[in-house]
């Protein structure tokens, strides 16, 4: 299985002073050295952690190694990731408030408007994955829409299956993860690729992991680079890989 390390939460670091540092071209470099099958960015339309000089950068510096753009489903970002060429882009829902992103994208409402996205994304020669939440509607919906990719939420999986965190309930934990199964099932049989993210740690993604070929691949970010601040990003990394392989 592929792991995408999402580097955010370097920029993030580096934003709380809007410093040079941690460089972020280090940290993708390290993070490749140690085992990551891509690197994962969200430009969001706010900039408050990744910049676009980043993005160039990154795609300049790697161009070998797989980039995925998070981005809002907008014309603005759409452009420039026409001009970027990542080799995905995942369209994600976003809002100015968040802590980061909440729930997945409304594809149900939208199927329009975002097969006219993602058509124009594919003539580039950029796969979509759409980032939603494990539900059979929005499944279906991100087939109509023509999408190559799911990314399906874990969040709220995330959210219940940790003790430590306050909304723990391990029969709601269960729940949602026969959620994530039957969605990644669903999306397997119209033909999708399915990948998935959002609040996986170290412990939680075995579980996901479990469920052979249903999963390509993770996206996971913070809590690598919270295990980072003790062992190192490249011993990070590799932790994760080696459970995922
Ligand atoms: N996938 C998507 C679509 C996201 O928005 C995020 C958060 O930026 C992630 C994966 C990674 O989540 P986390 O940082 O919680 O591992």
């Amino acid at each position: 299985m592929r792991l995408g390390v999402n580097i955010d939460h370097i920029a993030t670091l580096r934003q709380a002073r809007k410093d040079v540092y941690p460089d972020l071209l280090a940290a993708a470099r390290e993070c490749i050295q140690a085992g990551a099958n891509g690197l994962t960015v969200h430009l969001r339309e706010d900039r408050r952690h990744i910049q676009d000089s980043d993005v160039f950068l990154l795609r300049r510096t790697f161009p070998k190694t797989q980039l995925n753009l998070e981005m809002a489903a907008v014309n603005s970002i759409a452009q420039i990731a026409c001009r970027l060429k990542p080799d995905s882009v995942c369209l994600v829902p976003e809002k100015r408030q968040e802590l980061t992103t909440e729930g997945g994208l409304d594809v149900k409402d939208n199927v329009r408007k975002i097969k006219s996205i993602s058509r124009k994304m594919q003539k580039s020669g950029i796969r979509v994955s759409l980032f939603i939440d494990p539900d059979a509607g929005q499944i279906k919906a991100a087939g109509e829409a023509g999408a190559d990719m799911v990314e399906l939420h874990t969040g709220a999986f995330a959210e219940y299956s940790d003790p430590r965190r306050p909304n723990f309930e391990r029969s709601k934990a269960q729940k949602e993860l026969q959620k994530l199964l039957s969605a990644a099932k669903l999306a397997k049989s119209l033909g999708l690729q399915i990948n998935a993210g959002h609040g996986l740690t170290y412990k939680n993604v075995r579980t996901l992991v479990g469920p052979k070929n249903l999963f390509t691949e993770f996206n996971i970010g913070h809590n690598i680079i919270a295990r980072a601040v003790f062992v190192g990003l490249k011993q990070a990394v590799r932790e994760m890989k080696e459970i995922l392989e």
